[in-house]
């Protein structure tokens, strides 16, 4: 989508939409890119066309290791973006200085959800996520809180945080203001 003439938000760095798995990254990048006349990025997507295979293929075929590396590069090549919303995947920020980069390129919003939330976005579709295939419920609720504690020091660097139960389809000009100043 060519969002240079009609959006509100002329000259916006990509914002960087991150968060733990389920917590709707995609889901409110696509509507909020729509609502907002910005074009939108999965960056799982990214990966899975340069490497020719899905995500949950690189991980089986090559491990998380790798695929963390086509993952930092992927970010990389948003550099440039402007008026995008760009889709993390949950682990993003949390290797290589990921992190660091999204907020020093443009703009990051972190959407919070309770453990609760999450742990019923998932459980409905665990067999499509590769870290999560092999495990069972008990083990899902250790995953989801150990790595909730883990990635949470990371999460909380970026520049907003909202919370999920709260979004509709016209936060992000809010949320937006907030984020840049
Ligand atoms: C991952 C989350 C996934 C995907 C990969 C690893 C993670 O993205 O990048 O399976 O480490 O949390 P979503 O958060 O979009 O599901």
């Amino acid at each position: 989508m060519d969002a240079s003439k009609s959006s509100p938000f002329i000259g916006l760095r990509a914002v960087f939409l991150i968060g733990f798995m389920g917590s709707g990254k995609t889901h409110w990048g696509k509507i909020w890119a729509a609502v907002n006349q910005l074009s939108f990025v999965d960056l799982d997507e990214v990966i899975e066309n340069k490497a020719g295979k899905s995500v949950a293929a690189i991980f089986d075929t090559m491990g998380e290791d790798h695929f963390r590396e086509l993952e930092a590069a992927a970010l990389r090549t948003c550099i440039d973006l402007k008026n995008t919303i760009v889709a993390c995947g949950g682990g993003t920020p949390c290797f290589y200085d990921n992190m660091q980069w999204m907020n020093d390129h443009g703009t990051t919003i972190y959407i919070t959800c309770t453990f609760e939330e999450i742990y019923q976005r998932i459980l409905a579709e665990k067999e499509k996520r590769p870290l999560l295939k092999k495990i069972n419920r008990a083990e899902l609720i250790f995953f989801i809180e150990q790595k909730l504690k883990e990635r949470e020091p990371f999460y909380k660097q970026a520049k907003s945080m909202v919370q999920s139960s709260l979004l509709t389809e016209n936060s992000f000009p809010g949320i937006i203001a907030v984020s840049t100043t």
